[in-house]
């Protein structure tokens, strides 16, 4: 990417007003987009081209004079870091008090450069100053070529000789061209998390936003589409599709401009979060990721994908464990003896490893239901008289790897741990104290505290170095923001929303650098902490407490639009009405796992889930690694259609799931596939039938690729086959 300053734009600056000169262009492309920065005669930094990219970089300088953006006012609108106080009264990215008191802020640009990390990866940044104060803001455009993926941030320094204030401090500002534009968001709440909601966006300011503290998500998640001129489909239309990576407030703004063009500012939530930034010291945002594509949500999500496994969640590209975990099937009640029952379970179910959830801990104020004893982080002697070391050797003598639940960040009021240290616990010291599931949350802006959860992590580790997975639960949003820590050290205490968050990171970095590969899944009482921050040191996610398998084909299927397979874990659990056989299926087509009493299964159900866990092994590889096509949207029919499609599309599996039950239901007709190679052969085979039932598909189905995706193919999924997996292999 170069730095291009055309005559053809000089000469038509001069007949334009001084807010719209141009000067440095600077194009920031992947594969197949580019955004293009320009600066105007004040040498402000504005956005002059987002879209497909263009095959003649010089042209780029070009494109704001053929635009309206030559309007008089249009110059404000379309900032690359919207200053505060100066010259826009549009929403700002940056809005900060100086350490005189002044609130003003301009931003100049200084310099650019774009270096190539590898052949796929690029970093540009363009460095902007206040000319009356010393403050410099930064813009970090990292791009991933082939994924079309671009990871977007700022650092502010304070270069002023005191204290400067940030009252708002995005991460992202972009600046959309268009005849309309209609965004996709999400609500919902504890188990009934991810639905859709898609609005045109009109004149005004539409937000998302959380303020939960400890999580982004449990009403709002930051993840969003955003289409441009009509709604976009799988396979149509022009959508972005964005999220920021941060575990805690967010806040998301699409403000439409006089022009009807699309303002986009995205963030920490500036609520209740002045930071304060002493002399010489600099403040990074959290990363804004987006994909962009003109070929529909389908292409814009493959490329998400592929960008998540291959560089942000942990081992990404690797593999993962299937597992029973007990907290539905004995909640707070099980001993040493039910446990070793249990590992036998998982064995004889064929998974690889049993995970042991919340209740092993506390002896003061044992853990024997969610009131008491969170915090205090040592067996329970009356349960586990012989400790996780036993439980770890007696589950490996079963057959079966062993993991365990923990909640660090939360402690109940009944529990040692808030006895000795009320002082770490987030409450206001003059109000009554206010319980999420009768627990509050640990300081973590403290360092002492981030010691005491890294050691909760650390202890259990030394103690036992073949423990093999941690499912890390977060059950509590911070109520009464106040910290004893930030008040004690003479810091602000509106920094606590944003040092927790920090204090969290620092805590999973320690974690990670000690124990880099054991897989550990991020939990939150549902679909609530999710995000491309925490991801980077998780391998999974809970999408949801609710696992009724009809509600989990809606939730699944539209995280799946912002979050890979092999990240979210779905359990086969006694949720929901379905036969054991549809609670599989849907399972199946994520990271699975279990959550049942497998000593309840009678013969054939256990047979059938034998053979599911054995089915499962062989599909994973395709189910985690491959792409994965949308076909049938079950908002929009009786039934869901998916499939995942490997590297050389020599294999597939393609699910298939009722969501109506009524009179004559099912799929009437053919369903063209997607994704696969036209010319190559396939043998479709139906998987996973449940003892003593035939499949209605022919042991002779050879179709070509072409055929498939053309004609289609009918997976006779109906009420009386209410779910359907078939598996599709080149025939050479
Ligand atoms: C909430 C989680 O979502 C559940 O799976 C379970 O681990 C409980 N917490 C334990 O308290």
């Amino acid at each position: 990417m170069s730095n291009r300053f055309t005559t053809q734009c000089t000469l038509f600056v001069s007949l334009l007003t001084t807010s719209i000169l141009y000067g440095q262009v600077i194009p920031i492309e992947t594969q197949q987009n580019a955004l293009v920065l320009q600066t105007d005669a004040s040498k402000r930094v504005g956005i002059s081209y987002f879209g497909p990219r263009l095959q003649q970089t010089a042209e780029y300088g070009s494109i704001i004079k053929e635009s309206r953006q030559q309007d008089e006012n249009a110059g404000i609108y379309n900032s690359a870091y919207t200053p505060s106080g100066s010259w826009s009264l549009c929403e700002p990215a940056i809005r900060i008090t100086h350490a005189d008191g002044n609130t003003s802020l301009e931003l100049q640009y200084q310099s650019h450069q774009t270096q190539k990390q590898d052949d796929n990866v690029s970093l540009t940044t363009v460095v902007l100053k206040d000319p009356a104060y010393a403050v410099e803001v930064t813009l970090y455009y990292k791009t991933y070529a082939k994924e079309n993926v671009v990871e977007q941030w700022s650092t502010i320094r304070n270069q002023e000789k005191g204290t400067i204030i940030l009252h708002k401090y995005a991460s992202a500002n972009l600046y959309f061209v268009g005849k309309q534009f209609h965004l996709t968001h999400y609500h919902g709440g504890w188990a009934h998390e991810m639905n859709p909601e898609e609005t045109q966006l009109k004149a005004g300011i539409l937000s998302l936003d959380s303020k939960l503290g400890t999580r982004a998500n449990l009403f709002q998640p930051p993840t969003f589409m955003l289409s441009f001129d009509k709604p976009a489909s799988e396979e149509e239309g022009k959508v972005l599709l964005g999220t920021l990576g941060w575990s805690g407030n967010f806040k998301i703004d699409f403000e439409t401009d006089t022009y009807n063009n699309l303002r986009l500012i995205a963030g920490i939530n500036p609520h209740a979060s002045e930071y304060p930034l002493t002399a010489g010291q600099e403040f990074k945002t959290p990363s804004f990721i987006y994909t962009y594509s003109d070929h529909g949500k389908g292409e814009a999500s493959r490329n998400l994908h592929r960008w998540a496994r291959k560089y942000r969640i942990l081992d990404g590209e690797g593999s993962r464990l299937t597992l029973l975990n007990n907290w539905e099937a004995t909640y707070f009640d099980f001993n040493e003896q039910k446990l070793t029952g249990l590992f036998a379970d998982g064995k004889k179910l064929g998974v690889d490893l049993f995970l042991l959830d919340d209740g092993w801990f506390a002896n003061k104020y044992p853990r024997n239901g969610d009131n008491a004893g969170l915090g205090d982080w040592k067996e329970n002697v009356k349960k586990l008289p012989h400790g996780i070391g036993y439980l770890v050797k007696e589950a490996q003598k079963a057959g079966v790897k062993f993991g365990i639940w923990v909640e660090p960040e939360m402690v109940n009021p009944k529990s040692e741990l808030y006895e000795k240290h009320p002082e770490w616990v987030i409450k206001q010291p003059a109000r009554p104290e206010h319980y999420f599931r009768n627990q509050l949350v640990l300081d973590l802006s403290n360092p002492k505290v981030q010691d005491f959860v890294f050691g909760v992590l650390d202890d259990l580790f030394t103690k036992n170095p073949d423990l093999a997975f941690i499912k890390w639960d977060c059950n509590a949003v911070i109520y009464n923001a106040h910290s004893e820590y930030l008040k004690s050290t003479k810091q602000a205490e509106s920094k606590l929303y944003v040092d927790y968050v920090l204090g969290l990171y620092k805590v999973l970095e320690r974690v990670r650098a000690k124990y880099p590969k054991v897989p550990m899944m991020l939990c939150s009482g549902g679909g609530g902490r999710v995000d491309y921050e925490a991801l980077k040191y998780f391998t999974e996610f809970w999408p949801s407490d609710n696992t009724d398998p009809l509600e989990r084909i809606f939730m699944q299927w539209e995280y799946s639009y912002f979050y890979p397979t092999i990240a979210h874990c779905d359990h086969v659990t006694d949720w929901g009405k379905q036969p054991l056989k549809y609670r599989t299926d849907v399972a199946m087509m994520g990271k699975m796992g279990y959550d049942i009493v497998v000593s309840k299964l009678d013969e054939k159900d256990l047979q059938f889930s034998q053979q599911s866990v054995a089915t499962y092994r062989s599909i994973s590889d395709v189910v985690w690694h491959g792409d994965l096509y949308r076909m049938v949207n079950p908002r929009e029919n009786d039934f869901a259609s998916l499939m995942f499609v490997n590297g050389d599309k020599s294999r597939s599996v393609w699910f298939n799931y009722m969501v109506s039950s009524r009179f004559g239901a099912g799929s009437g007709r053919a369903v063209p596939l997607k994704g696969l190679d036209p010319k190559k052969k396939y043998a479709l085979k139906e998987i996973n039938l449940y003892p003593g039932t035939q499949s209605k598909i022919t042991k002779e189905a050879v179709y070509t690729g072409d055929f498939l995706m053309t004609a289609g193919f009918n997976p006779a999924v109906n009420l009386n086959r209410t779910s359907v997996i078939i598996e599709l292999t080149e025939v050479k």
